[in-house]
C-alpha cells in the first residue's frame, strides 16, 4: 500500500502513527452485558448459489481457477496508487487493480465531479425518482473517473444517536427510509456498472471510540436479535436485494466481536440469512487479524496494511499466502474469497471496456509520484482532469431544493414577494472566503455548510451560496456577513433571514471540540447561532431562519419568539445551496421537503442510551441498544412525548386533502413465509494443497519499498508448506470453529431474506388534491403500520413502511398515489423461530396514511379491506 501526503493526515489522524501496535489489540475480549455476547457461525458459507449471479460465478470459476495461490491472495487486499484503495491485480489472467473511492456523495479528491447534496438531503426528499437519479448520476460520475467501486451509499449510521457524527452521509433515522434511498442508490450506482458498497455493517452508531488499537478495542455496539433484524439490518438487507456487490465492514465490535472478524455477522447474518453474493471488505485499517477474519467471512483486505502503515506489513498478502499453504486457511476459504471478488467484476459487466482511473487521489498535479507510498521515482502522469459533471448539477439542485423542508410559516410570511426588502445575517449565507475547498476534508465550518466532514466528503467545483442565489434575483438585499448581530438600522417591514448551523464528521479529525460527533456542540447552533437568531428576532417583526445542518438542533431558544415566523431546514446541500433555496424563498416553487428525524423540546426527550454518546472507559467501550426498537419517533409515540417537529413532517406554501384511500390484499398471508428453495450450486474447486512454488516471487522481480506483495520467500514457503502437508497448522482455532457447508437459514434462500418476504401483501392508493389558495406543490404519502392489539409482541406504535411523492399538483390538481406493503412489512422477527413472521395475519392491521409520522389522517384496516378518513389518530 502506498501514502502520499494526501492521505498522511488519515493516518495521522486516525492516531494510526502514534500507535505503539502493529498486531491489533493483544487484549482479551471484554465482557459484554449479559445477553449480548456474539455466537460464533462457521463456515463461510460459498457465494454462487443465487440464480441471478450464476454466469458471473461461473466466469469467475473459470478464472480464478486458472490464478496461482499468489494471485489469488494478491487480489484480496490493497496495493496502493491512485486511489483511497486499491486492490493486488492479476493481469497475467486480465484481472486488473481495482480502484476503490469514496464518497457517497460525490467522487473525492478530484476535480470535474459534481458534490452532490448529501444522504440526509436527498432522503429529506421523499422522493424515489429523485433519489434514484441521483444515483444514476454517481455512478456515470465513478464509471467517467475510472473507479470500479463506490463506497456507498452509508446506512449505517442509522442516526440512532442525534448526536452521531457521520448521520447526515446516510438517508434518516428510519430503517425503511434509509433502506428505500439506500437501495435506490445502489440500483442507480450499479446500473452504470459501478460497484456499490453498502457501509459500514453495523452498530457505527458513533465516531468516539470506533476503532481497534493497543490500548483499547472499538467499542461494542451491543444490540439484541429482534433489534438488530427489525432496525440495523434492515436497510443492509434491502441493498442486498437490490444486488450490492459490496459490503463495508464497521470498525467496530458488535456484542463485543470486531465486525471484521464477527462470523455470526459475516458469515451468519450477511453471507447467509441474507445470502450475499458480492464480497465484504473491511473498513480503513478495521482489519485486526489473519487468519480470524478470513474464517468470519471478511474477503477483502483494505487499505491492505495493519493498524501502522507504510512499512510493508499486512495481516494478508504474503501472510495470507503462509496461512493458506501451512493449513491455517483452508484453501476452499481462498477459493471462496478470490471467486466472490471476480464475481462481483463480472456481475458489472467490468471485463468490458472498463476505463481505468485518470486521476490520483493523493495529488491535484497532472504529474505525480507513480508509486507515492514509496516516495521515491518514478513520476508520470496522474490526472487526466476529465469531466463528468454532464448536467448532473440539475440533479444536485433539485435534490437540495427538494430536500429543503419547511417547519414552520406562520402568517405565511414565506414566500417573500420580489419586492421585498431583506436584510440578510449569518455568515453562512456566503460561501467560505478562503474557497469552498479551502479546509482538508471540509474540517471546518466556515461559510455555508454545505457537507459535514471526513472521508465523506468531495470536492466542490464551484459553490453556489445563497446570498448569491437571492442577489440574482433581488437588489433589495442587504447582507451582514457576521455572526454577531451588527446593529443595524431597522425597518419593520423588512424580512430578515438568519443563517445557522449545525456540524459534524468522521472521528479523523476535530472541529471546534467536536471529535467527528457533536460531542461539544451538542445540538445547540454553532457560532453562536440562537444568539444572533435572538437578537435579530427582537428587532425585526419578519423573521426567517435558514439551517444548514447535520442532523437535529434545539429550537427552543428562539422557535416560539412571535417574530420567527419561518424556518427552512436546508440540511446540507452540497455545491447547490443557493438556487432551490432562493426559489423556494421566493415562491417559484413550494417546499417539500419532510424531516428525516424527529426534533425534540429536550435531549433528554430520548433515554440516554441514544441521546448521549458513549464516553471512554477502561477496556472497551459498551454501547448497548437498551432502547431495543425504539428510536427517534418509535420512542416519543410509546413514552407519548410530543416532539417539537416529528419525524416525516414538513409544510408546504399550499395544502393538501387525503381522501378515497383504498387497500387489496394481494397476496394471503400466514404466519410463516413458505419454505425458501435450496440453495444452488456453488462452483468446485480442488481441494489440494498448493505447491510451494505458487507463493514464490518471480525470478529478478524487483519489489517497490513499503508496497505489499502476496509472495513469499522460497524458504517461507516451504515451510509453510511442509507444515500444511503434515497437517499441523497448530492454529488455535475459534469456539464453533468448522468446515461443513449447511443448508442455510430458513429465513434465508434469496438475496436479502427469503424472497417470499418481497410478496405485495398489500396495495394501497390514496387521492391527493392540492386544496390550498395560492401555489402548486408537490405532497408526500407516507404509510405506516400499526400491529394488531393483543399479539404476543411488543411493537412500536406505528412504524413507517412505504412513501410516494406527488408530481407538481397546480391548484386543485390530483392525483392518486401508490403504496405497497410487503410481507416482511407485517411481519416481526422472532427470536425463538429465528424467522419472519405475521402475527395472526387475520386480525387487523392498521395501515395509516399521512403526511408525516404524527399528522395520519387516513387508516386502512386489512381485516375489512376499508379506509377512512377521520379514524381518531395513532399519536
Ligand atoms: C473510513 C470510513 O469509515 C469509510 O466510510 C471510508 O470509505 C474509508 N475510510 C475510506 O476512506
Amino acid at each position: 500500500m502506498a501514502f502520499g501526503a494526501r492521505t498522511l493526515w488519515l493516518l495521522l489522524s486516525l492516531g494510526i502513527l502514534d500507535s505503539t501496535s502493529h498486531a491489533g489489540t493483544v487484549l482479551p475480549r471484554d465482557t459484554v452485558p449479559k445477553g449480548f455476547e456474539a455466537i460464533s457461525y462457521y463456515p463461510t458459507p460459498h457465494g454462487g448459489w443465487v440464480p441471478s449471479w450464476k454466469d458471473a460465478y461461473a466466469k469467475a470459476q473459470a478464472l480464478v481457477s486458472q490464478m496461482s495461490l499468489a494471485e489469488k491472495t494478491n487480489i484480496t487486499g490493497g496495493a496502493g496508487i491512485p486511489c483511497v484503495g486499491n486492490t493486488g491485480s492479476a493481469l497475467r489472467l486480465g484481472f486488473p487493480q481495482l480502484c476503490l473511492q469514496d464518497s457517497a456523495l460525490g467522487v473525492a479528491s478530484t476535480d470535474n465531479i459534481t458534490a452532490f447534496p448529501a444522504g440526509i438531503t436527498t432522503g429529506a426528499t421523499w422522493d424515489k425518482d429523485l433519489i434514484y437519479a441521483r444515483g444514476v448520476a454517481l455512478g456515470k460520475q465513478f464509471r467517467g473517473k475510472g473507479a470500479n467501486v463506490f463506497l456507498g451509499p452509508t446506512v449505517g449510521p442509522l442516526g440512532r444517536k442525534p448526536l452521531g457524527g457521520r448521520n447526515w452521509e446516510g438517508f434518516g433515522s428510519d430503517p425503511v427510509l434509509q433502506a428505500i434511498a439506500g437501495a435506490l442508490t445502489v440500483k442507480g450506482v450499479q446500473e452504470q456498472g459501478v460497484i456499490a458498497t453498502i457501509k459500514h455493517l453495523v452498530g457505527n452508531e458513533q465516531e468516539m471510540f470506533r476503532m481497534y488499537n493497543v490500548i483499547q478495542p472499538g467499542y461494542s455496539a451491543n444490540i439484541d436479535d429482534r433489534t438488530l433484524h427489525e432496525i440495523y439490518l434492515w436497510p443492509f438487507a434491502e441493498a442486498v436485494r437490490a444486488g450490492v456487490g459490496a459490503v463495508m465492514s464497521a470498525y467496530n465490535a458488535v456484542n463485543g466481536s470486531s465486525c471484521t472478524q464477527n462470523s455470526y455477522l459475516q458469515n451468519g447474518i450477511l453471507k447467509d440469512e441474507l445470502g450475499f453474493q458480492g464480497f465484504v471488505m473491511s473498513d480503513w485499517f478495521a482489519h485486526i487479524s489473519g487468519v480470524d477474519s478470513a474464517l468470519a467471512g471478511l474477503d477483502m483486505s483494505m487499505p491492505g496494511d495493519t493498524m501502522i502503515p507504510l512499512f510493508g506489513n499486512s495481516y494478508w498478502k504474503h501472510e495470507l499466502t503462509r496461512a493458506v499453504l501451512n493449513g491455517s486457511i483452508p484453501l476452499d476459504r481462498l477459493n471462496d474469497m478470490a471467486t466472490r471478488i471476480v464475481a462481483t467484476w463480472y456481475k458489472l459487466g467490468q471485463d468490458k471496456n472498463y476505463p481505468r482511473p485518470n486521476f490520483s487521489a493523493n495529488t491535484k498535479s497532472e504529474d505525480g509520484l507513480l508509486y507515492p507510498g514509496s516516495a521515491s521515482p518514478p513520476w508520470g502522469q496522474v490526472n487526466w482532469f476529465v469531466d463528468v459533471q454532464e448536467d448532473h448539477h440539475l440533479i444536485a439542485r433539485q435534490v437540495a431544493q427538494d430536500g429543503t423542508t419547511l417547519l414552520k410559516n406562520y402568517d405565511s410570511l414565506l414566500p417573500l414577494p420580489i419586492s421585498a426588502r431583506i436584510k440578510v445575517f449569518g455568515t453562512g449565507a456566503a460561501v467560505n472566503p478562503d474557497g469552498a475547498n479551502a479546509c482538508l476534508n471540509k474540517a471546518c465550518n466556515k461559510g455555508t455548510l454545505g457537507m459535514g466532514w471526513g472521508s465523506g466528503v468531495a470536492d466542490y467545483p464551484y459553490f453556489d451560496d445563497p446570498i448569491s442565489a437571492l442577489r440574482r434575483r433581488s437588489s433589495n438585499i442587504q447582507f451582514y456577513d457576521t455572526d454577531s448581530y451588527p446593529n443595524p438600522p431597522t425597518n419593520g417591514t423588512d424580512a430578515a433571514i438568519v443563517f445557522i448551523s449545525s456540524d459534524a464528521g468522521e472521528n479523523t479529525f476535530i472541529v471546534e471540540g467536536n471529535h467527528g460527533d457533536r460531542d461539544k456542540s451538542r445540538q445547540k447552533t454553532w457560532h453562536n447561532g440562537d444568539d444572533l437568531v435572538r437578537r435579530v428576532a427582537e428587532k425585526f417583526e419578519n423573521v426567517i431562519v435558514v439551517v444548514h445542518t447535520v442532523g437535529p438542533i434545539n429550537l427552543e431558544p428562539w422557535i416560539d419568539m412571535p417574530s420567527v415566523k419561518s424556518v427552512l431546514f436546508a440540511h446540507l446541500p452540497g455545491q447547490e445551496a443557493g438556487e432551490g433555496l432562493a426559489r423556494i424563498i421566493y415562491g417559484e416553487v413550494s417546499p417539500s421537503g419532510h424531516l428525516p428525524y424527529s426534533i425534540t423540546h429536550k435531549e433528554t426527550d430520548l433515554p440516554d442510551s441514544i441521546a448521549n454518546l458513549r464516553g471512554f472507559a477502561f477496556g472497551q467501550v459498551q454501547d448497548t441498544y437498551s432502547e431495543g426498537l425504539y428510536i427517534d419517533y418509535r420512542w416519543l409515540n410509546k413514552k407519548g412525548i410530543k416532539p417539537r417537529y416529528a419525524f416525516g413532517h414538513g409544510l408546504s406554501y399550499t395544502t393538501f386533502d387525503f381522501s378515497a384511500a383504498t387497500i387489496k390484499s394481494v397476496t394471503p398471508l400466514t404466519n410463516f413465509p413458505p419454505a425458501r428453495e435450496p440453495k444452488g450450486p456453488v462452483p468446485v474447486y480442488s481441494d489440494d494443497l498448493p505447491d510451494a512454488s505458487e507463493a514464490y516471487a518471480p525470478a529478478g522481480f524487483k519489489t517497490i519499498w513499503r508496497y505489499l506483495y502476496s509472495w513469499l520467500p522460497e524458504k517461507e514457503a516451504n515451510e509453510a508448506h511442509a507444515i500444511g502437508v503434515a497437517r499441523r497448522p497448530g492454529y488455535a482455532y475459534p469456539v464453533g470453529y468448522n468446515q461443513n457447508q449447511t443448508a442455510g437459514p430458513e429465513s434465508g434462500g434469496g438475496e436479502g431474506g427469503n424472497p417470499a418476504l418481497w410478496d405485495t401483501a398489500y396495495e394501497l392508493t390514496v387521492t391527493i388534491r392540492n386544496a390550498g389558495g395560492k401555489h402548486s406543490g408537490r405532497a408526500v404519502a407516507q404509510a405506516y403500520v400499526q400491529f394488531p392489539a393483543g399479539i404476543p409482541y411488543d411493537t412500536p406504535i406505528v412504524q413507517l413502511r412505504d412513501f410516494a411523492k406527488t408530481k407538481e399538483l397546480a391548484l386543485g390538481g390530483e392525483e392518486t398515489v401508490t403504496l405497497k406493503l410487503t410481507r416482511k412489512d407485517l411481519s416481526v422477527w422472532d427470536v425463538n423461530a429465528q424467522n419472519w413472521v405475521v402475527p395472526r395475519p387475520e386480525a387487523r392491521f392498521t395501515i395509516w396514511i399521512g403526511e408525516a409520522s404524527d399528522n395520519l389522517g387516513v387508516a386502512c384496516y386489512t381485516d375489512t379491506g376499508a379506509c377512512e378518513v377521520g379514524a381518531k389518530r395513532p399519536v
